[in-house]
């Protein structure tokens, strides 16, 4: 009989408690776990140490004998201390380790989440729900309402996110005036949590005295209210009046759940209603959300969008390049010196990376912000820097290759074959578009597209000479699956 392999990995959390020459293993239940010492706990914590990374249930028991210089004989105990961390779940298959793979991530629509906060006592859980968020690769930002920033730290929550939190109306700046309809307009999807009896109130009244009640009120996203409240609170008439108002005003509303109640002494606290959903609940609801938003196509941005995505995009994300495929294929298709076009060139690291091949680079934007940008990372790159719309393009030159990575899937529908034109005429015949864009579902702030949509949308002009599956940066929020398409430039239109 053939002992089937497994890959085994330390679980993301193991819970081990070591000290004093004990181990401890604390399993799932109550009486799951188990106490250790001496020759065992070394034994196991040597076992969770080889599988910090992914490991072969072989190597892990072999690499175990070799370090300890022992002989096989040994195995055995290897191997039970090996059954043993699995069955409390310190050990787990490589693949069920917690984080989502890039592949079952990319089965969801990711967006820009903007989780307003409310002076409820659960607001001090926040930075959990943001953690929920980013991890499940959506975009995260936070706004605060005044009694929430006695329940939670600011700072930690700018920490987790990376972004600056807004905490009140009038903390805005000259280019930045009115924070609230900022907000309303980056986000793909608000979610109150824990909103408060008060700001429901405010909500359901059209009051917006306050940030997160005037985001609520302006935006056109859609608004997911995670009601969390004393039960005396959550079934007074005037409450229970106000959440009608807003379900019938088109706001998604969160079941509250069972929980204690801080007012009482801990020792006297039994389960009430009236505590919000539970956090990984709150996460599918502003996924379902999202994807209900989604069907109705992307919410491309906006000139002044992208302005403002560039202006706060750190200096890092000016290192580059983020691109090996784009950069690799260069290198295949342009011996140099060619003439380069870098559409939607962005931060600009492919331009820089196609300068320093030794290619004539022409790098264009539809945003002044990213040009100025780009050409201040590097003011001596032999790069030419435009500002350009490549639906009405000012380049009027002809190049042997041309560069999109995200451009086109940012062009909206009714300007889409302008921009086809375009890149027709900006290539030589035989010259190659490398053409980055989105995978299949993707995110809500740009079109996603299959092998065969783009086959059949290019056909007139392109010959598709490869598709190869790779990875596209969103945002702050990592990388998502994307299609890097080679296509030549057929001699005509056919
Ligand atoms: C310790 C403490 C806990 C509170 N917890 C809640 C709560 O869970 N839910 C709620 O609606 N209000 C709660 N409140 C009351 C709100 O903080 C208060 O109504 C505040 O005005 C809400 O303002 P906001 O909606 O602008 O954040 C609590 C107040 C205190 C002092």
């Amino acid at each position: 009989m053939t002992q089937q392999r497994r890959r085994l990995v330390c679980a993301p959390n193991p819970r081990v408690l070591t000290g004093g020459g004990n181990v401890w293993l604390f399993g799932p239940g109550p009486s799951d776990g188990c106490a250790l010492e001496g020759d065992s706990a070394e034994l196991v914590l040597a076992v969770l140490e080889r599988a910090r990374e992914p490991i072969d249930e072989q190597r892990l028991v072999s690499e175990i004998v070799t370090a300890a210089g022992a002989d096989l004989s040994q195995r055995q105990a290897i191997d039970q201390a090996v059954a043993l961390l699995v069955r409390v779940g310190a050990l787990v298959h490589a693949g069920d380790a917690g984080d989502a793979a890039p592949e079952a991530r990319a089965a969801r629509v990711t967006g820009r989440v903007l989780l307003a906060v409310t002076g409820a006592v659960g607001s001090a859980h926040a930075p959990h729900l943001v953690q929920l968020l980013l991890r499940a690769g959506h975009e995260v930002r936070v706004a605060m309402t005044r009694a929430a920033r006695r329940f939670v730290s600011r700072r930690a929550l700018e920490a987790m996110t990376h972004r600056r939190v807004d905490g009140g109306l009038w903390e805005g700046s000259p280019s930045r005036p009115a924070p609230h309809v900022e907000l309303a307009g980056w986000a793909d999807v608000v979610v109150v949590c824990p909103c408060t009896a008060t700001t429901l109130s405010r909500m359901a009244a059209g009051d917006c005295s306050e940030l997160v009640s005037a985001v609520a009120t302006t935006t056109r996203a859609p608004v997911l209210l995670v009601p969390s409240m004393n039960t005396g609170m959550l079934d007074a008439p005037t409450v229970a009046r106000n959440l009608q108002s807003l379900r019938e005003a088109g706001f998604f509303v969160a079941h509250p759940g069972t929980g204690h109640e801080v007012a009482e002494a801990p020792v006297e606290r039994v389960p009430r209603r009236g505590v919000g959903a539970a956090f990984a609940d709150v996460v599918r609801y502003a996924e379902l959300l999202l994807e209900r938003a989604s069907a109705a196509g992307p919410r491309l941005p906006s000139r002044a969008e992208w302005n403002v995505e560039h202006e706060r995009l750190p200096a890092s994300s000016d290192d580059g390049p983020v691109d090996p495929d784009i950069v690799a294929a260069l290198q295949q298709h342009a011996p140099a010196p060619s003439r380069v076009l870098d559409a939607g060139t962005g931060a600009g690291h492919v331009a820089r990376a196609a300068a320093l091949q030794g290619h004539t680079v022409v790098a264009t934007d539809f945003s002044e912000t990213a040009i100025r940008r780009a050409q201040a990372v590097d003011p001596g790159a032999p790069v030419t820097w435009l500002v350009d719309d490549a639906t009405q393009s000012a380049v009027h030159a002809v190049f042997d290759i041309c560069i999109d990575r995200g451009c086109f899937g940012c062009t909206p529908l009714s300007r889409r074959s302008r921009y086809l034109e375009q890149v027709a005429r900006w290539l030589r015949p035989g010259g190659v578009w490398l053409l980055k864009v989105h995978q299949t579902p993707a995110t809500l702030r740009a079109y996603a597209f299959d092998v065969e949509e783009i086959r059949e949308m290019t056909a007139p002009w392109f010959e598709l000479v490869a598709a190869n599956p790779s990875l596209m940066r969103f945002g702050l929020a990592g990388e998502r699956p994307s299609w890097t398409f080679e296509l030549r430039r057929a001699s005509s239109k056919r």
